[in-house]
Order: structure tokens, then sequence, then C-alpha cells
């Protein structure tokens, strides 16, 4: 059987997380288990059979302008009747101002996701990496998450990623043990 994770990203913060959970998903589960990376634009949103073989699906997004990236919302928008029949876990990364923007922004994108993926297992954010010049400066001078100070600069917290990973893993063992 085979876990899919599956990630948005613009500046390759979110591949990066999703290698980390990917490592540490294999350490987890047993042998027979296997886990396989792709970017969401490499599977077709057309077609149903781009995810039916996968047991299990690990969603990623960067998130810009408080919302998961375009190709993710489409791919669970366009799949959400196949991710319905498995389980699913989301993660996003973003940077947040403050913490408390960081538990809002997290509970608005849970919030879209579970529109498509109502019975969705678990959803985290994370804090990934900003530079200036990633930005356009249009973003620079509205942007709802830059309240004054611009905050730039790598806020991984690779512990809280694999926290987070061993927790999906043991619960995958639970699921996928299951049956279902
Ligand atoms: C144009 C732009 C818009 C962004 N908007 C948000 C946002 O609304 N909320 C947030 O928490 N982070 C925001 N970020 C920060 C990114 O989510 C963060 O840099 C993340 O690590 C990007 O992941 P990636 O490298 O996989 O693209 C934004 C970054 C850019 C470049």
């Amino acid at each position: 059987m085979t876990i899919l994770i599956t990630y948005s990203t613009a500046h390759n913060t979110t591949a990066l997380l999703a290698k980390r959970i990917s490592a540490r998903l294999t350490t987890i589960l047993p042998p027979s288990q296997h886990v396989e990376i792709l970017p969401i634009t490499s599977i077709p949103t057309t077609c149903a059979a781009g995810i039916i073989p996968y047991s299990a699906i690990i969603l990623g997004s960067a998130i810009h302008m408080g919302s998961w990236l375009h190709p993710a919302k489409k791919f669970i928008s366009q799949h959400q009747s196949e991710l319905g029949e498995k389980p699913v876990w989301a993660f996003s990364v973003g940077v947040p101002a403050t913490e408390e923007m960081a538990r809002e922004e997290e509970k608005k994108v849970e919030g879209e996701i579970r529109r498509h993926v109502p019975e969705l297992k678990g959803h985290r954010l994370f804090k990934g990496k900003i530079e200036r010049n990633d930005l356009p400066w249009v973003v620079r001078t509205w942007f709802r998450w830059f309240p004054g100070e611009a905050k730039f600069g790598d806020f991984v917290e690779w512990e809280e990623v694999e926290k987070w990973a061993d927790g999906v893993g043991e619960e995958l063992k639970g699921v996928l043990e299951g049956g279902k």
C-alpha cells in the first residue's frame, strides 16, 4: 500500500516539509507501506485515477494571502469525492506575524479544506520561510499579515514538523491495520 504526500509550493519550503514528513513516516510505518511524494501539479485534476491507488493522503500547501495556493485548492475541489473515501491529513506553511494570527489562520484555512474534505483527520499550520524578494512590492504595502514591521527569515520549526509526522504515522498504522 502506498501513502501519497502531495504539495503545492511557491518557494520550495513546503516541498522540504513534505520530504521531512515522508522521512519520518518511512521510519514509523512497516516496510509494506510505501510513501510517495509528488508536487500537486503533477497529478491530473481531471482524472480520478490519479489518486485512487493511494491508501491515505497527506496534502500540503504554502499559504498566500490567507489561503492555500491555487493548485492545492483546485486539487481538493476536483478530487473531492475520492478524498472522501480515504484517510486525509493536511498541513499548511505560512509566516503569520503573531501566535494569535497563526491560530486564526490555521482555523480559517482548515475551514476551507473541510468544505471539500469534511472528514479531514487533522490539519496543522507550520511556520515557513520568507525572504523580502519573495514578495511583490504591492503585497508588502497592504498585506494583512504585515501589521507593521515586516518579518523575514527562516522560521521552520523542524521538531514540530517531526512531532506532527510521528503522530500521523501512529494514526496511520491504526487506520491501515483496521483496513480502512
Ligand atoms: C506572495 C506571498 C504571500 C504570502 N501570504 C501569506 C499569508 O497570507 N499568510 C501567511 O502566513 N504567510 C504568507 N506568506 C508566507 C509563505 O506562506 C511562506 O513564505 C511559506 O514558507 C512559503 O512556502 P513555499 O516556500 O513552499 O512557497 C506569503 C508569501 C508570499 C511570497
